[in-house]
């Protein structure tokens, strides 16, 4: 497992939200990845959740107040955020973050983001009615937090717990999770837009059958993932894998190589990277059946037709984005990927073995190049993805 988290020190502010019950899964969570966990809380938030819980689940004491001494020193509460790698406030109210736009510090949750040092990043996780998080004031501030270089995380649309519908809703603790471990990325995307395939095509024979392939998406939702994490805005066109959407990516599902290829084109103006990561059928079938295809004795003669280079197209256009290929040769690795990253005409191509690469967790990728290759050694898929994407960015 690849634990971002491991040895970073966080400090968790809960403020006063009936979001606080999904804060003790978010500390969880991040326990679980290796981070170790300060909690702080507001006095509103403890009539949510005790100090207890979250007191047992970090294994660490939780400060609420700042008139009390901690570890003998009324000032050592400060301490905390001195060593801390990011503060996250989670539940986030509508006041707490009028106060955190405005500079107030009345409580020790508030005085410890005012007085943190300035190389400690602070994210917020913001939770209120709908009324709250549209209010002109709530807008302002929120729109200084960014400015100021706060991490905004969320909140979603839903069902709220005083019965209405709309944003306001904290998001779930792995979403929290993701956000945190992509706060510790490098942003080596940011503001580049990036368009990724991934998984198998499903080409029909009859209404029941269809030829396809061993790809789980492992791999391309792995790529999609560290794009996000490195702040690029992410769409990911899927054929069919039982694979969630990666948090923050926009996921288009498909079916078919052509279906593939519509949607990769409607998406294609203005992306600045495409990563073809998809194993797309070469060929389909020209004589489906609409009906499913019966016994008769004798073996039913299928005829194929080639479908359309997507990268290839792609590539082709009159101004590409960079593109990125994928190939998963069974021999001659080497001289196949070379081969194909000429042949599509694009500046970078990933190369791995099929047998070792289809459906499973870990992967060895070999990186093609105008001037050589780059091996990344065996890992991983999204330890692999975070380097890939680095790579990639080196270029742009
Ligand atoms: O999904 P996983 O189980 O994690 O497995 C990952 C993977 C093995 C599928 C992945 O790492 C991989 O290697 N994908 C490419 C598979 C392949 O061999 O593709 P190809 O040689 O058929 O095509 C070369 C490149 O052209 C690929 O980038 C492909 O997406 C693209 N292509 C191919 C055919 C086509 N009609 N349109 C395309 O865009």
């Amino acid at each position: 497992m690849v634990m971002v988290l491991s040895g970073k020190k966080i400090v968790l502010g809960l403020t006063g939200g009936i979001a606080c019950y999904k804060s003790a899964e978010f500390l969880r969570a991040m326990v679980r990845d290796g981070a170790q966990i300060n909690v702080v809380m507001t006095d509103s938030a403890t009539h949510f959740i005790t100090p207890l819980t979250l007191q047992t689940l970090s294994e660490n004491p939780v400060m609420v107040s700042q008139w009390e001494s901690h570890a003998g020193s009324p000032l050592s509460h400060i301490d905390v955020t001195r060593t801390a790698d990011a503060i996250i406030i989670a539940p986030c109210t509508a006041n707490f973050a009028a106060k955190l736009a405005h500079g107030i510090a009345d409580d020790l949750l508030s005085s410890l983001c005012l007085a943190r040092p300035s190389h400690v990043p602070l994210l917020i996780a913001p939770a209120m009615n709908v009324e709250m998080w549209m209010n002109q004031a709530t807008r302002r501030n929120i729109a200084q937090l960014k400015a100021d270089g706060v991490g905004v995380m969320g909140p979603a649309a839903g069902f709220q717990a005083c019965g209405e519908v709309g944003m306001g809703r904290m998001l779930e603790p792995q979403e929290l999770l993701a956000e945190t471990i992509a706060a510790f990325q490098p942003a080596v995307l940011k503001n580049k837009r990036v368009l990724i395939t991934a998984g198998p095509t499903f080409e029909p024979i009859d209404p029941i059958r269809g030829i396809t392939n061993r790809s789980s998406g492992k791999m391309g939702y792995a790529v999609a993932r560290a794009a996000w994490e490195a702040g690029g805005e992410v769409s990911l066109v899927s054929g069919p894998v039982a694979l969630p959407a990666p948090h923050g990516v926009a996921r288009h599902d498909v079916t078919t190589a052509w279906e593939m290829r519509e949607k990769v084109m409607s998406l294609i103006a203005d992306q600045d990277v495409f990563i073809a990561v998809a194993a797309v059928a070469d060929w389909r079938v020209a004589n489906t059946s609409t009906q499913k295809i019966k016994k008769t004795g004798s073996a039913p003669q299928l005829q194929f037709e080639e479908n359309p280079d997507i990268l290839a197209e792609v590539a082709s256009l009159k101004k590409p984005p960079f593109c990125v290929g994928f190939a998963a040769e069974s021999e001659k690795l080497i001289e196949h990927a070379q081969e194909k990253r000429s042949r599509k005409n694009i500046p970078l191509l990933v190369g791995n073995i099929g047998e070792e690469a289809f459906g499973k967790d870990e992967n060895e990728l070999i990186l093609f190049d105008a001037k050589g290759h780059t091996v990344l050694p065996r890992a991983d898929k999204l330890v692999l993805a975070r380097s890939l994407v680095r790579h990639i960015a080196g270029y742009l």
